[in-house]
């Protein structure tokens, strides 16, 4: 049973969500939920607290690559390779590991954009070189005529996401194939990051590391309970490391290099990938209702407000470019609407005049936040 949350539950929380801005404004940015994880996952927290049993512990780590292998196989028709499964401490951690022990200084690594930002950071931030193929806005698709052309023998990796954030696509088997094809032809590595793999809407996740052939031997895919179960702040991922390179290089590093998950999260991932197996199709419901509950207010109160159905994830992403509040749309709903959206200017060029919605709420909540934005527009020449 999926609890629904109350204002004053979500106000009581410390994470970022609801109080970074305050008790005036509705949260609707950050990827958190608002509804509580499975209870077998919080009571499993709280047996921990109770037996006070916070020491090493060393044990748990070594259940979580066949926990996280039978998640994939039962939800996903996929069984990845227990022996090459490794914990991370985030999604985002082993991303950037690949990025700064398979590439070198000055390497163009591609993103399809818009993008989750951090994506763009970590490319920067490690002297990488983005290389922009932007999705084409009608139906956010991959264009492989500009992959193609965008890709040189100074490219070595791609940062791939699927499903997709923010524009919620789960690319088909002619898209991957386009990206298998320049993947091979330039030897690139394949960071695949599926944090979202679990929140379907209307089309079933596909795992890249199932979709063709190509691609064998040059992927990374990154799995987490973050997303799905709400756990972003308990800090457990997975890797799986199907690129020798790559697995060879982690293989000679000191041990304590990369840190570790804690004990309680890797507890909680064992909860969710093991416990948990009706949560995703409840949830999913859930989501499915309030897109819906989304889709139709803004069809008949803003029409103006367009977005493309998404495929997975529980986001919008809402183009406001026809209505009067400019480049940065959530900047405007956050000043004078009092409603939290995630600004699009920092998913690339395509995020100008977009704002991204996060609709993981109840239905009570969601119709608030649309009513302010709803206000705000129509009050704007
Ligand atoms: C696509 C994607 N990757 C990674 C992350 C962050 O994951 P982590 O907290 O495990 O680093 C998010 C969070 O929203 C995300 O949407």
């Amino acid at each position: 049973m999926i609890a629904m949350p109350t204002y004053e539950r979500l106000r009581a929380r410390r994470g970022v969500k609801w109080s970074k801005y305050g008790p005036d404004v509705l949260a609707a940015w950050v990827a958190d939920m608002d509804f509580d994880p499975p209870a077998a996952i919080t009571e499993e927290m709280a047996r921990f607290i109770e037996r006070a049993d916070l020491g090493y512990n060393l044990g748990l780590a070594k259940e979580l690559p066949a926990a996280y292998s039978g998640w994939q196989e039962r939800h996903h028709g996929w069984r990845p390779d227990e022996e090459r499964i490794r914990p991370f401490t985030g999604t985002l951690q082993a991303l950037e590991t690949a990025l700064w022990y398979r590439t070198k200084p000055g390497d163009g690594v591609v993103v399809f954009t818009p993008i989750y930002y951090p994506f763009l950071d970590a490319i920067t931030d490690s002297g990488r070189r983005i290389v922009d193929v932007p999705l084409d806005p009608d139906g956010w698709r991959i264009d492989a005529d500009l992959l193609a052309a965008a890709v040189n023998d100074t490219t070595s990796m791609m940062l791939f996401c699927q499903p997709h954030n923010p524009v919620g696509r789960v690319f088909d088997d002619d898209e991957i194939a386009s990206v298998a094809a320049v993947a091979e032809h330039h030897d690139l590595l394949v960071v695949t990051d599926e944090i979202w793999g679990d929140l379907t809407l209307t089309t079933p996740h596909r795992p890249l590391a199932t979709m063709d052939e190509r691609l064998r031997g040059r992927l990374v895919t990154l799995g987490s309970p973050s997303k799905t179960f709400t756990l972003a702040g308990l800090r457990c991922a997975v890797a799986h490391i199907d690129d020798d390179r790559l697995g060879t290089t982690l293989a000679t590093m000191p041990g304590h290099l990369l840190g570790a998950s804690s004990t309680t999260s890797i507890a909680g991932a064992l909860i969710a990938w093991t416990e948990c197996d009706e949560w995703p199709a409840e949830l999913r419901l859930e989501l499915r209702a309030r897109y819906d509950q989304l889709a139709a207010r803004l069809r008949a109160e803003l029409p103006e407000v367009t977005m493309t159905a998404p495929e997975a994830t529980y986001f919008g992403w809402l183009d406001f470019r026809t209505t009067g509040l400019g480049d940065d749309p959530a900047k405007r709903l956050l000043d004078e609407a009092k409603v939290a959206l995630s600004s699009g200017l920092p998913f690339g060029e395509q995020g100008t005049g977009f704002a991204r919605i996060n609709f993981a709420t109840s239905a009570e909540i969601l119709d608030d936040v649309i009513d302010r934005i709803v206000t705000l527009v129509r009050s704007t020449p």
